[in-house]
């Protein structure tokens, strides 16, 4: 097995001035030099819907539970949505809690960074995606970071400041979290 450790990310807004792309981006440079971070496109993932499951998983379903599979850790960057979790990143759960009890989701480690122009970070979004990957998740870090009033932290499309040391110590803490969890399955 390469010791390269793998992380895919998703992204829970598909708009293309999405703050929390931005976020996402910067992690690549805050990453220790042996991580690898790849964004899983959600825009073509169809929303969940059990007569197009059974009849056979989209091409785009295939390739996103093929890669969560494949990767050492998932990364949700997202808003915040109505205090909650955005359509996009929910139904990429769905997709990937499937089949029952053996997505995906069941073998990666999970985390969440959330960022917000406001104060708050995500709370919300957090608390809810951290109620949903503490059950079908067993690889979830309940340690997930809020990043809020982000555009004090941005500075040309990156981020800046207390907010990247802060996601920079998140990274050590997730890719931690990774590499504790493949060195027990590779010796189990
Ligand atoms: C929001 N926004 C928002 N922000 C927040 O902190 N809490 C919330 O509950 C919501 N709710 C909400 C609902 C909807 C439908 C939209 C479109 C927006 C604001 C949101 O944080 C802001 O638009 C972010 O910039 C969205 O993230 P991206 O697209 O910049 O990554």
């Amino acid at each position: 097995m390469t010791s390269e450790i793998r992380i895919v990310a998703i992204v829970g807004s598909l708009r293309s001035g999405s703050v929390n792309r931005v976020v996402m981006e910067s992690a690549r440079s805050l990453l220790p030099d042996d991580v690898v971070l790849e964004e899983l496109p959600l825009r073509a993932v169809p929303m969940y819907d059990g007569d197009v499951e059974a009849a056979g998983d989209p091409d785009e379903v295939t390739a996103l539970k093929a890669a969560v599979r494949d990767a050492d850790g998932l990364v949700i960057f997202t808003p915040e949505y109505n205090i909650s979790v955005p359509a996009v990143v929910k139904n990429a759960i769905h997709w990937l809690s499937r089949p029952y009890g053996s997505g995906a989701i069941t073998e990666v480690a999970a985390g969440v960074v959330a960022a917000s122009p406001g104060g708050r970070g995500g709370v919300g979004v957090r608390q809810h995606l951290s109620d949903i990957l503490g059950i079908i998740c067993p690889g979830f870090h309940p340690d997930t970071l809020g990043i809020g009033r982000i555009h004090d932290s941005l500075s040309d499309d990156r981020l800046t400041g207390d907010a990247a040391a802060e996601l920079e110590h998140w990274l050590a803490g997730f890719v931690d979290h990774v590499r504790v969890r493949r060195s027990s399955a590779e010796t189990a």
